[in-house]
């Protein structure tokens, strides 16, 4: 559509990164970065993000889909940069339809619904603290349940 793109794509290391070829495929600069350096480019996706912006990349507008608490990150920084910054929550649901509540979160002092009214915001408009507390809501029952059941999904993810 004639937009230059800019894509920057965290991992936890090299061994773990996916999809390289694709998303060379539909951006004209792929950044990897991986927390541990693995690939040579050791940092978070911030890093990447910031250096760019120092480096005069004048962007008109930032995409960060992830956890929570990068972007997070990332509309803190975009915010003093002013750049406008769309985020993708994607909070528990339970129906779908805005009907439970679920899914609620605050967007600029307003209740919004994820499953209707998103998944995409305005990041600085979203109270992110208010939908990290949220997001660890059934932190302990799913604990207990990765117990109970002996899941070592999450270990492998830790060890990969
Ligand atoms: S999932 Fe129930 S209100 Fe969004």
């Amino acid at each position: 559509m004639g937009a230059k793109v800019d894509m920057i794509a965290g991992f936890r290391n090299k061994d773990i990164i996916i999809l390289e070829d694709e998303m060379k495929a539909v951006c004209d600069n792929l950044i990897l970065t991986t927390d541990d350096g693995s690939n040579g480019n050791k940092g978070f996706v911030t890093d990447a993000l910031r250096q760019n912006i120092e480096n005069g990349s004048n962007y008109d507008l930032v995409i960060a889909i992830g956890p929570l608490v990068m972007m997070r990150a990332i509309c803190d920084m975009t915010k003093k940069y002013g750049i406008k910054t769309i985020i993708s929550m994607n909070p528990i649901m339970i129906d779908g339809t805005g009907m439970c509540g679920g899914c609620r979160l605050t967007v600029g002092g307003k209740t919004k619904f994820a499953c209707v009214d998103g998944p995409d915001f305005d990041g600085h408009e979203v109270d992110f603290d208010e939908a990290i507390k949220r997001s660890r809501t059934y932190f302990d029952m799913e604990k207990e349940s990765t117990r109970e059941y002996n899941c070592h999904l999450m270990e492998g993810a830790k060890n990969a």
